[in-house]
């Protein structure tokens, strides 16, 4: 039986049951057999929540770029590590070997250290999705430099705030960026958010779209000249496998973002094992993860985990949309991939559309499909079962979050059997309890509650950069000895996990508990209906009653809108009960979505509430021209 890479059920089984009875055994096993240390670590793990401080392999010396790149080189040098997949269908795929990979990397952290780049040092990474970003990430890590990558969709205000919380000597970014058929004035916006970081002594600029822009004096370069001067050799920086690999930032329910930090030895233990696993990658496979590396996702499933494992990493730089909704298709079908990872939002975006767009393309390579990020309703997991894995690949509902770093929750592909919205049972290492209101733990099956998980692994975030009584507030506050997921879930007859939602959305009509996840299930089941949210809004009787924002597909926009609503409710009196049953509908253009494709409930319920002061600052939605139509035709 190997600890590292599980076969079958009773193999998951039986390597859970040990990773739970000798966690530090287990740990240290995977951990001696498949990494390359400099030094061996002194203690596999230290904890104690109530302060919070958790450390793994400490005392332990590594680069992760080595693990990542070097170690790689003598067997793969010549593998694709980056398949590089530009926006433009036009123009060609660049595969990124090994060996490049190394050289490019190399030479920018040569670059980074001309500027005077140190260990420990944090770097702004602000890049659209281009093999500069993955190498700029990597780059980091060689020299000990604490990256913080912004998505490059988030606005200059929300950049800025990024870069004056870690304060960011350096910000690497390009001219512009491609979405689509649209461009983006990248350098416009970091110019108008350095206007208020005084930390920022540097920017490298990339070249991407050939575009016009000012270079400050004495703080901008264009990264090209620099990098062909630059050496393809630069020694790793030798770190402590708990001292930070990177902050990424996430918002919280309340407050300013929350700045994330990760360490390098239990995160690369834990993404390169839960991506082994997960995904269940074979030498040759080429995968594909969807995602921005602007999110822990890319972090951990584009750059980290798949090249620690020596995969072929695919990194695409356009939207699904762009030219029409078939490119994702196109893409799997050209590079023939066998693993491939997405978001539910973009799954029920590309089911509203025409088949053709799924059925003209060979989709044969495909054999684990994968999705994270919110609770994936029945229907849209049928759309793809049916129409891109064939009712043959097995698809992995991973539940984790930024916080996590690693996959936490997921059925181990062709071991576990799936059921739809069920991300089944936890990785090996995961200790999940479910607790209640009054603070005590929920055991047995057939129950719900509050996620918490019991026991540290290694690629939690270890604190909140600069300020770490946030984070213990934040997670470890509301349960004694306990990691708070602010999550609710569910334990099914046979122990399998369905994630409900975020407990903040938890409404409650007539003293009954409604998770609003299940009600839109229960909606998105309709055939005209495309997407829904449900937020609640005071009711004299009730408490609470529920109000339902609904996107209709293009087949259901001729039909009568009364006749619908009757359907609606049926629908969740079927499957939830009459309680659930909405009283108000109001049909939308679209949902208000964060750029990272969360549905903005906080808005929608303002609007629910016949609140609209301090609708917050929506200049950072996907889509901002959807507030104003919801406002126009509330109920
Ligand atoms: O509510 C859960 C939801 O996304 C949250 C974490 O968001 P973020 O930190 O942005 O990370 C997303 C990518 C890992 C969780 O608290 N979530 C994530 N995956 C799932 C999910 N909800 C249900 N099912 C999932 N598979």
């Amino acid at each position: 039986m190997s600890n590292y890479h599980i076969k079958n059920l009773e193999e998951y089984f039986n390597v859970y049951r040990k990773s739970i009875n000798d966690p530090e055994g287990f740990w240290e096993e995977v951990a001696e057999e498949h990494f390359l240390w400099r030094r061996r670590w002194d203690n596999v793990l230290s904890w104690d929540f109530s302060k919070p401080e958790v450390k793994w392999f400490d005392g332990a010396q590594l680069n992760i770029t080595e693990n990542c790149i070097d170690r790689h080189l003598a067997t793969k040098a010549d593998q694709t590590a980056i398949l590089f997949e530009p926006n433009n269908p036009e123009a060609e795929a660049e595969p990124i070997s090994y060996q490049e990979l190394h050289d490019r990397v190399n030479q920018m952290a040569n670059v980074l250290k001309s500027k005077g780049i140190q260990k420990g040092d944090r770097v702004c990474i602000y890049l659209p999705m281009i093999p500069e970003l993955a190498i700029s990430v990597l780059a980091c890590a060689r020299i000990g430099a604490v990256h913080s990558v912004v998505f490059a969709g988030f606005s200059s205000s929300a950049l800025a705030a990024r870069i004056n919380d870690s304060e960011c000597k350096l910000v690497i970014t390009s001219d512009g960026s491609y979405r689509g058929s649209k461009t983006i004035d990248l350098k416009g916006i970091v110019d108008e958010a350095l206007e208020t970081c005084k930390c920022v002594e540097n920017v490298l600029v990339t070249n991407r779209i050939d575009s016009e822009i000012t270079m400050k004096e004495g703080r901008d370069e264009w990264l090209q000249p620099l990098l062909d001067m630059a050496s393809k050799e630069c020694k790793a920086e030798i770190m402590n496998a708990e001292d930070p690999l990177f902050i990424l930032y996430t918002s919280g329910s309340t407050g300013s973002p929350k700045g994330m930090v990760h360490t390098c030895g239990g995160y690369m233990v834990y993404t390169a094992y839960t991506f082994k696993n997960v995904f269940q990658y074979k030498e040759g496979d080429v995968y594909w993860c969807t995602a921005d590396i602007g999110w822990i996702t890319g972090h951990s499933y584009i750059v980290y985990g798949p090249l620690a494992n020596g995969a072929t990493t695919v990194m695409f730089e356009g939207v699904p949309s762009y030219p029409d909704f078939g490119r994702f298709w196109e893409i799997v079908e050209k590079h023939k991939v066998n693993q491939f990872y997405t978001a539910p939002t973009a799954i029920r975006a590309l089911a509203k559309e025409n088949l053709d767009f799924v059925d003209r393309y060979d989709l044969s390579s495909l054999k684990v499909l994968g999705t994270v990020g919110e609770p994936i309703n029945e229907e849209a997991w049928h759309w793809y079962n049916d129409n891109v894995g064939k009712q043959s690949c097995p698809i992995v509902d991973t539940w984790w979050q930024t916080e996590t770093g690693g996959v936490m929750i997921s059925p181990i592909p062709f071991s576990t059997p799936t059921i739809p919205t069920f991300a089944t049972l936890p990785i090996p290492g995961i200790q999940p309890a479910l607790m209640d209101e009054n603070g005590k733990e929920i055991k047995g099956n057939q129950v719900e509650g509050r996620l918490c998980v019991k026991f540290p692994w290694p690629s939690m975030a270890r604190t909140i950069w600069g300020n770490h009584e946030r984070y213990r507030e934040t997670y470890f506050s509301a349960y004694e000895n306990m990691y708070f997921t602010g999550d609710g879930a569910r334990r099914d007859a046979v122990g399998y996990y369905r994630i409900t939602g975020r407990v903040d959305d938890v409404i409650i009509v007539s003293g009954h508990n409604l998770g609003t996840a299940p009600i839109e299930d229960a909606i998105n089941e309709h055939p005209a209906v495309a997407e829904s949210a449900i937020v609640g809004f005071p009711h004299e009787i009730k408490g609470n009653a529920l109000y339902g924002y609904v996107t209709l597909k293009e087949t259901g926009a001729d039909r009568d809108q009364e006749n619908l609503k009757k359907e609606i409710n049926q629908l969740i009196t079927e499957h939830i009960g009459p309680i659930a049953k909405l009283d108000k509908i109001q049909f939308t253009v679209g949902l208000p979505k964060t750029r990272s494709g969360k549905i903005m409930r906080r808005i929608l319920r303002k609007i629910a509430h016949n609140d609209f002061s301090n609708l917050g600052d929506t200049s950072t939605l996907l889509n901002p021209e959807v507030v104003d139509s919801i406002i126009e035709s509330r109920l």
